[in-house]
Formats: structure tokens, sequence, C-alpha cells
């Protein structure tokens, strides 16, 4: 039940004027949307009460919220005369898609509105401005006018972390060796909410293949020159490197 105040009467109203509009189902939608981006709304009113600049981590996860696009989803349907049969608005091609577009909408939306929203906040008095520049910045200690970008490509052949980085070394991932190399250096699975969920049975896949293939066969190259990495892939592995494989006795 919404309190009696001009602000639930003005969603009250909102409320009335889209179910003119739209079909009961698209309604339906439409409030459920409006829920979660009220949610995320109340969570960065209470961040900006304390504020609080929020982390990467919680910022990322909620701002799907609370960046509003899934009511502006809702709002394409009516507006186009679609109303997504149940199924598939629930099913996961639907809700990927809608998570797409939030994702696509919502992180250039934060770039380009930083400018405004740090000249609201001051117009206001807000404490904190709550957007993806601010939260890396607080969250890395970032001075203003610093350039960004994520490269796990540059990350890996950083020479501070990794000695002789170009050279194909896989004794550097020995214990003693690899010790010495932080969890945020080596990110081969990506990371935050992202991350791959098949980390761990990536790596024991390919430490149980590696150990059946060469307890059974010795391989040895057949091949004259330097290994070449493959151009253009988001994975290390070599362009072309013909091995001799031999039964082990
Ligand atoms: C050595 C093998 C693998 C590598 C190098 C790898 C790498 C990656 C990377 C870099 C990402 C993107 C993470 C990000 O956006 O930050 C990812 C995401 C993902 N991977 Fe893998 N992956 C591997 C194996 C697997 C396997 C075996 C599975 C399934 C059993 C899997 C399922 C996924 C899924 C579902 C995502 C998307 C997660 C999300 O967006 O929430 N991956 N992986």
């Amino acid at each position: 039940m919404l309190p009696d105040n001009p602000w639930a009467q003005a969603l009250r109203d909102l409320r009335l004027d889209v179910g003119e509009r739209a079909t009961d189902v698209q309604t339906e939608r439409w409030v459920q949307a409006n829920v979660e981006y009220f949610d995320g709304l109340l969570w960065e009113a209470a961040n900006r009460a304390e504020g609080r600049i929020p982390s990467l981590d919680d910022y990322v996860a909620m701002w799907l919220k609370q960046s509003g696009v899934y009511p502006c989803v809702v709002f394409t349907d009516i507006a186009c005369g679609y109303e997504v049969p149940a199924a598939d608005w629930a099913g996961r091609r639907a809700r990927t898609l809608r998570e797409m577009t939030a994702v696509l909408i919502g992180w250039d939306n934060d770039l380009t509105s930083y400018d405004k929203e740090v000249a609201r906040a001051a117009e206001r008095n807000f404490p904190v401005v709550q957007n993806l520049v601010s939260v890396l910045a607080a969250q890395y200690a970032l001075p203003a006018g610093t350039g960004l970008a994520y490269s796990p490509y540059l990350l890996h052949r950083d020479p501070g972390v990794f000695a002789d980085p170009d050279r194909f070394d896989p004794d550097r991932w020995l214990p003693e060796r690899a010790a010495s190399v932080s969890k945020d250096a080596f990110v081969p699975f990506g990371g935050g909410v992202h991350k791959c969920i098949g980390d761990t049975f990536g790596m024991t896949e390919a430490t149980l293949a590696l150990a059946t293939i060469a307890a059974r066969w010795t391989l040895t190259p057949e091949f004259r020159g330097p290994v070449e990495p493959a151009p253009r892939r988001a994975t290390l592995s070599p362009a072309r490197l013909p091995m001799r494989v031999a039964g082990r006795p």
C-alpha cells in the first residue's frame, strides 16, 4: 500500500496512465520492472545519505536495477505493441537479451552522463556521485583525469609481475615462482560478477588431459624455428606446431 503523499499520488497516476495504454500483462511487467528500479534507487539513496561510494562489485550488481533500463524495455514493448508470450519472457534467451540491453545502454549512459551528474551533485549538495567513473576512482584511489583501460593482454605481459613476459616459460607456474604472482595479476577467467563459471572445471580438465597424454606418449616438436603465437586469439596458443607422437614404453 502506497502512503498518501504527492510522490505516491504521482506514481498512482502513472500506473493508471500506463494501464490505459498497455495490456494487463505489459502493465504487470512494467510494475515489476519499476519495483526493481525503485529497489536500486533506494540503495542509491541510502549510499548518498551515508556519503558512501559503493564498492565496484556492489555497484556492478546493483546497477542493473538502479540504471532504470528495465522499465524502458517494457515501455518499448508497449510503444511498439508487442506482448512477448509469458514463457518466452521468463525464458533464458529473453532474460539474456534484457540484461544485454541494460548492460549496453546503461554503461554507456554512465559515461555520457558523468558530467551532468557531477554538476547535479554540486547543485543539490549531494555528498557523493554514484557513477562508474567515481566508483572506479574511489576503488583504485585514482586522481581526477586519469585515463583508464582494462586489458588482460597487457596485465599478463607486465614485466613487473612476469619476468621476460613474452617468453614461453611454463616453469613460471612452478609453486615457488607462482607464489609471488598476486591473484589479481593473472585473470584468464575474467573477474567480478561475470567471472567464468567453468574455471575450476577448465583447469582440472587441462591437468587431467596433460597427465593422460604425457603418461602414454612422448611428444617431440617436428618444427624448426621460433614458435609464434596464433594471431588475433583471446587465449595464447601456437600458430603452428607439428609434433611427433611416440608411445611410451
Ligand atoms: C580454460 C578454459 C576456459 C577459459 C580460459 C575461460 C575464460 C572465460 C572468460 C575470460 C570469461 C569472461 C569473464 C568476464 O566477463 O569477466 C568466461 C566467462 C564464462 N565462462 Fe569460461 N572459460 C573457460 C572454460 C569454461 C567452461 C569449461 C565453462 C562451462 C562449463 C565456461 C563457462 C563460462 C560462462 C557461463 C561464462 C559467462 C559468465 C557470466 O557472464 O556470468 N567457461 N570464461
